[in-house]
């Protein structure tokens, strides 16, 4: 910002616009030279929570308006209150409305959290008025609303929680927040499909939105912004939930990959990428005889890629599962919805379906077309480069794809099929052969019959 603003002003003074004038009139009524505005006003300050942090490209600004949207039992609360925590430890007073909970709930919740810092002030009410002269007369720093949903204003007449009184609530603090220069954060819940009265219907009016995210039987958070005015929005925070709150992740592979088990088949290491941030995570995959309906079942991808790699896997590579279970699952509670994982959700089924186990040190990342060809993905690099800066020594890329750190070893792969070549070790020659004999199938270096092994794939209770 200050950078923006040096540069406009020293092209003015470059193009000979003389001083800047203030113009006499107040702020908000009359044109100000561009140059001649305090960027300074906008300045993050930190929470120290660093990963929120990461996430807000700095901290809070002054003045600005957040939503910070997520299913309900993600942990919304705990976040705001560990923040609210952090940044009273650093000498800045908050103010958290407890609109939902009872103010010794919320008590119990700073304790479990060793969060109950001096400078911290708690008003349990859901009705704004009270809200809005309690914050006049503390003056925090930080003001957060736990949650939008269930304060109410009683001069609109609509219900609380309704759409209407949401939009006014927000409408009111943002006015509010401006005016006196409160950091405010504004707690929303949202559903799968994006909630009613949820924040969707805030993203307008405020200055950034925030969801957090996370499987709520895992322990992994990802914070994102997908509106943000003070800065980028592709950074991810990443939280472990843990009985004593939430641990910012600076590394997320000891939880990612901590539990992976050696030499299995049907397991593949993928480098993902979440916002601008890489992860590393395991993807896995088993197939078994289907004994009713087959059955295919997708967790953390989506169900119709899925749907696509089976049919890219039968139609261009033989190996044809229509009459066997297949289940895909990204390890960690992750769901990851980029192209980027077929490659790797590719392989592990294969690897799955032939019992042969993909090396430990092996990451695959690429997109499968439907012709069985495999396609490069974004940021490329600085997915091997996460895999290589974790210890992984090759990587199934893209024949395209652009080199990767030196102590990366690439296979470079055109299509689904040679991929699986060089990674399992299938004879194209016997392939070809196969074809001649008896229709087509993969026959894999060592006698094993990729065909054969669809026919009787290993039993699920083994
Ligand atoms: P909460 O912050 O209340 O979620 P939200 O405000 O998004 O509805 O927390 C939800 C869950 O987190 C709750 O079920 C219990 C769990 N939790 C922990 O595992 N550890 C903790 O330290 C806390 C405070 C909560
Ligand atoms: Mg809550």
């Amino acid at each position: 910002m200050s950078a923006a603003s040096s540069a406009i002003s020293g092209a003015g003074a470059r193009r000979g616009t003389g001083p800047l004038r203030e113009l006499a009139a107040g702020a908000g009524t009359a044109p100000l030279l561009l140059g001649s505005i305090s960027a300074d006003a906008a300045v993050a300050v930190a929470t120290g929570m660093d990963e929120l942090d990461r996430v807000l490209g700095g901290g809070l600004v002054a003045g600005s308006v957040t939503v910070l949207g997520g299913e309900p039992g993600v942990g919304k609360s705990t976040l705001v209150l560990q923040a609210l925590a952090s940044a009273a430890a650093r000498g800045r007073t908050s103010l958290l409305i407890a609109a939902e909970e009872s103010g010794e709930q919320v008590r119990r919740r700073a304790e479990r959290l060793e969060a109950a810092a001096e400078g911290c002030y708690l008003l349990a009410t859901s009705d704004l008025d009270v809200v809005i002269n309690a914050a006049g007369q503390l003056e925090p720093s930080i003001l957060v609303v736990d949650s939008i949903q269930a304060v109410s204003d009683p001069s609109c007449g609509s219900q609380a929680g309704s759409p209407s009184q949401v939009r006014e609530c927000a409408a009111r603090l943002v006015r509010y927040a401006k005016s006196l220069g409160v950091a405010t954060v504004l707690v929303g819940h949202v559903t799968k499909d994006g909630g009613l009265a949820g924040p969707r219907t805030l993203e307008h009016l405020v200055d950034t939105v925030l969801s957090f995210d996370g499987d709520r039987h895992h322990a992994l958070r990802l914070l994102s912004a997908s509106k943000h005015r003070y800065g980028p929005t592709g950074e991810l925070g990443l939280f472990e939930m843990t009985e004593a709150g939430l641990k910012g992740l600076a590394d997320p592979s000891a939880l990612l990959l901590g539990d992976r088990r050696r030499g299995v088949p049907g397991s593949i290491v993928v480098p993902v990428l979440e916002g601008r941030r890489p992860l590393v995570i395991e993807v896995q995959g088993l197939v078994g005889a289907a004994t009713g309906p087959p059955r295919r079942v997708a967790q953390g991808i989506p169900s119709g890629r899925l749907a696509l790699l089976l049919a890219v896997l039968e139609r261009r590579c033989q190996v044809a599962l229509a009459a066997s279970d297949v289940f895909v699952s990204t390890v960690g509670g992750l769901r990851v919805n980029e192209p980027a994982a077929d490659l790797g959700v590719a392989l592990a089924l294969v690897s799955a379906v032939t019992g042969i186990a993909i090396g430990e040190e092996v990451v695959a990342c690429g997109e499968i077309g439907l012709a069985g060809e495999i396609r490069q993905v974004q940021a490329t690099e600085r997915r091997l480069a996460e895999a290589a800066r974790l210890g992984f020594r090759r990587a199934v890329v893209p024949r395209s794809a652009p080199d990767g750190p030196m102590e990366l070893e690439l296979l470079r792969a055109g299509t689904l099929l040679e991929a699986v070549r060089l990674l399992l070790g299938v004879d194209p020659a016997a392939r070809s052969r196969s074809r001649t004999d008896s229709g087509s199938g993969l026959e894999l270096s060592g006698g094993r019959d990729v065909r054969s092994l669809v026919r009787n794939p290993p039993s699920l209770v083994s």
